[in-house]
Formats: structure tokens, C-alpha cells, sequence
């Protein structure tokens, strides 16, 4: 992947590649859309990458080439207004990022850009996290600009937020840019501190893609933040984080259904996500397995973000490795993948329970990808 970036770069733009720098998708283990809601969160980075390669121009253009998307291309100018491009999506993550650091007064200027990777697109992995934190670092490279990981995450979540138009939190950008070998980071969505939670070696990480790519999932995703900051003004708290389970369970009865359903997701989600934190650490697995079917669970019938692909693979598996595992659908949901933490011994139970039943069940080809928590964004070359 690396050596075709660079030849590429070097045979598309006459000169090799200044720098070169990645940065790579998420899985989260627990905590689903409490980040907007300034809660807990538990994901880690995966051995999937988003690659750039990057070069100085003399003028103040970005010419960028996208080789996983049939080698298109995308130009436009710094110094120019910066327009959202309908016909490639893929270019509005980098053109969103310079926009954004523009807009914060950093002096990006001119650069050629090459992009491809590994991280699979469309399964709730963040591939565009992944895209938007590395796009960021080799704009800041090519002009010398040092930026913290935070600070290039809060750029991509903005970038997200601002020119792409999902409403997103910060969860994905912040692990792709600062997650650490060997564990999952347990985040405060609020002030943005985390703790390293050690992911013991024995523990295997298994995602699962049900391949199975549902419309609007960006509306939905939006609608559902919404519903969360009425449920918050309804208890006059600037988000859910504020409101306790014992305010909620005497107030409840004042809300409308369906956000009362909404909120009560946020609030226990919280509550399992710190109780992970813990089970992780002391490699208790069957109270993860616990924590994390309930999780499944309120995702389900709560929060409503599940498929009936996503539920059919949870149950399947569950049924096999009981809490010898943890299971449940991880990211933004309405499809993608179901995540499993399981000992390195059973992964191949987890393999083959997955494919004696689900195409059978569904008529769809999953895909398997296997990882170990790695690092957060860096320099490769
Ligand atoms: C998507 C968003 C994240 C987070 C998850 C759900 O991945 O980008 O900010 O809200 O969904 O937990």
C-alpha cells in the first residue's frame, strides 16, 4: 500500500512524496452516541489506515488524487471560497479540513496530495475520521505547523460538523489521531481527558461487517442528536451528561416517549461504559459480556439504530460464546459491524459461527477483520 502511494504520487506528480503519514479507523467497544451527549465512551484504534502522501506547490492550489476512488481527482485554491463538491463526497473531507483550518488562522498553504488505505468504507469503522485526521496532519506538515492530536481531532470533527453536514462527536477523530498500542481509550467527552485502559493480549478484537449499507444515515444520525438536546432542555442542562438516572426515573413521565426512550439509552450507556472501564482493566469477561449485551439491547430497542442483520449476528454469536464473550453492534449503527471481544482461543468459534449462519439467514456475504487496539496518527515516511 505504502510503495503504490509513493509511486503513484511521484508518476502522477512528476516528484516523490515529502511526507508521508496515517492515521487509522476506530472500533468502539461500548459507549454509542454518548459522545455528543459530553459522556463516556471506550473505543481504540485498528490496524486499518488511512494513508497520505503529501508535497509542497508553488502556488496556493491543493491538487489532491484519490487512488481508491478510481484514481479521481479534486483542485481548488486556498485563497479561494472553498465550495462543498456534490458529485465527489470523498473530496469534501479535505476540502472540509483546509476550510476548517483556515478558519482557526492556520497559514496551510499549496500542497499536492495522494490518498488510499485499508479502512473499509461505509462499515462504521470511520474511515472518514481517518481520512479527516490525516488530511489535517499533512496539511500542518507541508507548512510546518505543529498541532496537537486533540486539536486535529476537534479540525476533523468540525470539518465533519460544519462541511460535510453530519453532526458527529469527537470520538472517532480523537482516537484515530491519539489512540495507543494496546489499549482502548476511555474517554470524558466533556474535557476530553481519557484514561488508557490496558486490552490484555490474550483478548482478541473481531469485527464483523454485515455489509449492509442502509440510506439517510446521516439524517438518522442527526434526528437522534436532536432528540438528545430536547430531552436535555427539557431538564434545563446543557447536555444529557448533567441529568442523573434517579432525576430521570422521577421525571420522566414528563418528557415525550420517544425522547424519554432516547435519553434513557444516554444515561445508562453511561453508567455500563464506566462499569467497562473497570471490567476491562481487572479482564473480568463476563461482566463485559453483560455490559455489552445490554448495550445491544438499548441500542436496539431504546435508541433504534440497529438492523435486523446487526441483531440476527449478536444473537447468533452470543448464543455460541456466552460471556466468554462480549458482543454488540459498535459506531454510529443503521448497519456496519458488529464488534466481539473474545480470547484469542474461541476467534475461530466466532469465525465459523458467523459463517454457517449468516448468509444462510440473510442472503449477504459478511466480512471478518481481526485487530489488536494500535496507535493513534503518525509519520511514516
Ligand atoms: C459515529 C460518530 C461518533 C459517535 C458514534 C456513535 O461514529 O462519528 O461521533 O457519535 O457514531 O457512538
Amino acid at each position: 500500500m505504502l510503495d503504490k502511494l509513493a509511486l503513484t504520487f511521484a508518476a502522477t506528480y512528476g516528484h516523490n512524496a515529502k511526507q508521508i503519514v496515517r492515521a487509522p479507523g476506530r472500533v468502539n467497544l461500548i459507549g454509542e452516541h454518548t459522545d455528543y451527549n459530553e459522556g463516556f465512551v471506550l473505543p481504540c484504534a485498528i490496524e486499518y489506515h488511512t494513508l497520505v502522501a503529501v508535497s509542497p506547490r508553488d502556488d496556493n492550489a491543493v491538487h489532491t488524487l484519490a487512488l481508491d476512488c478510481d484514481g479521481e481527482t479534486d483542485q481548488f485554491f486556498l485563497d479561494q471560497p472553498i465550495e462543498f463538491f456534490k458529485e465527489k463526497m470523498w473530496a469534501n473531507y479535505v476540502r472540509g479540513v483546509a476550510s476548517e483550518m483556515l478558519a482557526r488562522g492556520l497559514a496551510i498553504t499549496g500542497c499536492n496530495i495522494a490518498i488510499t488505505g485499508d479502512v473499509p468504507q461505509g462499515a462504521g469503522l470511520s474511515s472518514s475520521a481517518a481520512l479527516e485526521v490525516a488530511v489535517g496532519r499533512a496539511f500542518a506538515s507541508n507548512a510546518n505547523i505543529r498541532l496537537s492530536g486533540l486539536e486535529l481531532a476537534k479540525i476533523g470533527q468540525d470539518a465533519e460538523n460544519n462541511f460535510v453536514g453530519c453532526n458527529c462527536g469527537i470520538m472517532d477523530q480523537l482516537v484515530s489521531a491519539c489512540g495507543q498500542a494496546g489499549h482502548a481509550l476511555g474517554i470524558d467527552c466533556r474535557d476530553y481527558t481519557f484514561l488508557q485502559v490496558p486490552v490484555p493480549d490474550d483478548l482478541a478484537i473481531v469485527m464483523i461487517n454485515t455489509n449492509v449499507k442502509r440510506g439517510l444515515i446521516d439524517s438518522e444520525y442527526n434526528t437522534r442528536r436532536q432528540q438528545c438536546e430536547a430531552a436535555a432542555q427539557y431538564f434545563s442542562v446543557p447536555a444529557l451528561r448533567d441529568v442523573s438516572l434517579d432525576l430521570f426515573n422521577r421525571e420522566r413521565h414528563a418528557l415525550p416517549p420517544l425522547l424519554a426512550k432516547r435519553a434513557q439509552h444516554i444515561l445508562e450507556e453511561n453508567e455500563r461504559t464506566l462499569q467497562a472501564y473497570e471490567a476491562l482493566e481487572a479482564y473480568d469477561l463476563p461482566r463485559l459480556s453483560q455490559l455489552m449485551a445490554a448495550s445491544h439491547r438499548s441500542m436496539k430497542d431504546l435508541f433504534e439504530i440497529t438492523t435486523p442483520e446487526v441483531d440476527f449476528l449478536v444473537d447468533a454469536i452470543s448464543h455460541v460464546l456466552g460471556d466468554q464473550a462480549g458482543v454488540r453492534m459498535t459506531g454510529g449503527g443503521f448497519g456496519g459491524c458488529v464488534v466481539v471481544l473474545a480470547p484469542g482461543a474461541r476467534v475461530n468459534d466466532v469465525i465459523q459461527t458467523v459463517k454457517n449462519c449468516y448468509f444462510a439467514e440473510t442472503g449477504i456475504k459478511e466480512t471478518i477483520y481481526l485487530t489488536k487496539p494500535c496507535a493513534g496518527e503518525s509519520r511514516i515516511g
